[in-house]
């Protein structure tokens, strides 16, 4: 492929193209990522339980593959996770037979965010300091008084309430290269009343003194888009003085159903023969999919000047964490179809007209 036919080259004036990539992956989407991607996210490999097994014991091959990969691509990479409710250690939560002090969590977290730093600052433009910590779904007084209307109610939250959250941006600020940026990650962040209470986790660290430089709006879509939202977001987040990163992108085939319609679950009756359908991949759907990355990317470059970083999570629709996503265990694996580059690892026809859309 000629040097012209490059995503993160032709969006240098705009932002950064990152995916999300996994230790297992980097054989085989070397090219695609050497040849489209300015920006790399590991997927799993900094997370807490990858990085510190066992406390003290801190564990660092497969972040540094990750790493390594960055170096060769000459590009940095976004850290992803460490403080979040999944993928952490049971050891973090426990002293012995008793639950851990919040204290004795902060000292944990201190110390991990030092060694993260010491091993990785330079290589490492943003830090996810702390994801997903508000919770999904409103809060009822009568069923649950002691959860915040605010906040997931994770067991760091019961431990800590919001203290664990704090005390992750103050080790960060602490410890990261002065050049990185801290981050706070957070999924549905475009749905009005799950934004509020984003909006409230942030200006609570803003009034408590913690630096927060920029907002990860994960942007995986299994609804299509609502633009309006989408917009209103950036700007609200924008407003809050926050830099913005798409991080986690991908567009699930259930995207592609209509706004509104009745949906299945997994457990209700008829559910299997209701999403093999809906996730039947018709060039209809395809093209649906296609046309949504093309607005996207319209949105997003409206809003470059505060947009530094559009991540996909994933490379291209042979490997993804959708595969199987929202399903029955017992069904078949039906693939989404959620990236930018196809099954084979070709790009889809979106990149040309993302492409186009930015010819000079
Ligand atoms: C969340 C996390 C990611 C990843 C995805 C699904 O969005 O932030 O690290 O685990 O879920 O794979």
């Amino acid at each position: 492929m000629s040097e012209l036919f490059s995503l993160a080259k032709a969006y240098e004036k705009y932002f950064k193209i990152g995916s999300a990539v996994s230790s297992f992956g980097l054989s085989a989407y070397h090219g695609l990522l050497l040849e489209h991607f300015n920006s790399l996210t590991p997927e799993n490999e900094m997370k807490y339980d990858l990085t510190e097994p066992a406390e003290g014991q801190f564990e660092f091959a497969r972040a540094d593959a990750i790493v390594a990969m960055a170096r060769e691509m000459g590009v940095k990479v976004r850290a992803h996770a460490p403080v979040w409710h999944n993928q952490t250690p049971a050891w973090m939560y426990r002293d012995g037979d008793s639950p851990a002090s919040p204290e004795l969590i902060y000292a944990r977290i201190d110390s991990h965010s030092k060694a993260m730093c010491q091993r990785y600052n330079g290589d490492v433009y943003a830090w996810d300091v702390v994801n997903e910590a508000t919770r999904d779904d409103p809060w009822d007084a009568a069923k649950a008084p002691d959860e915040s209307p605010v906040y997931r109610n994770s067991e760091y939250y019961r431990l800590c309430g919001t203290g664990f959250i704090e005390a992750a941006f103050r080790s960060m600020a602490r410890y990261a290269a002065p050049d990185a940026q801290l981050f706070y990650n957070d999924y549905n962040e475009c749905m009005p009343k799950k934004r509020d209470r984003i909006v409230s986790l942030i200006r609570n660290l803003q009034e408590k003194g913690c630096r927060v430089d920029g907002m990860g709006m994960q942007q995986h879509y299994f609804a299509a888009p609502d633009y309006d939202e989408l917009k209103r977001s950036i700007e609200i987040y924008a407003g809050l003085g926050l830099r913005i990163h798409v991080t986690e992108l991908d567009v699930s085939m259930m995207a592609t159903l209509n706004r509104g319609e009745k949906r299945l679950k997994p457990g209700d009756p008829g559910f299997e023969e209701y999403v093999r359908e809906a996730l039947r991949a018709t060039p209809e759907k395809l093209d649906k999919i296609n046309e949504i990355y093309i607005k996207l990317f319209e949105v997003y470059r409206s809003y470059a000047d505060v947009i530094d970083c559009v991540t996909t999570w994933g490379v291209a629709d042979d490997r993804t964490w959708l595969d199987g996503f929202g399903m029955n265990q017992n069904m078949p694996r039906i693939k989404q179809h959620p990236l930018l580059f196809d099954e084979n690892r070709q790009p889809k026809p979106c990149v040309r007209q993302l492409l186009d859309a930015v010819k000079e």
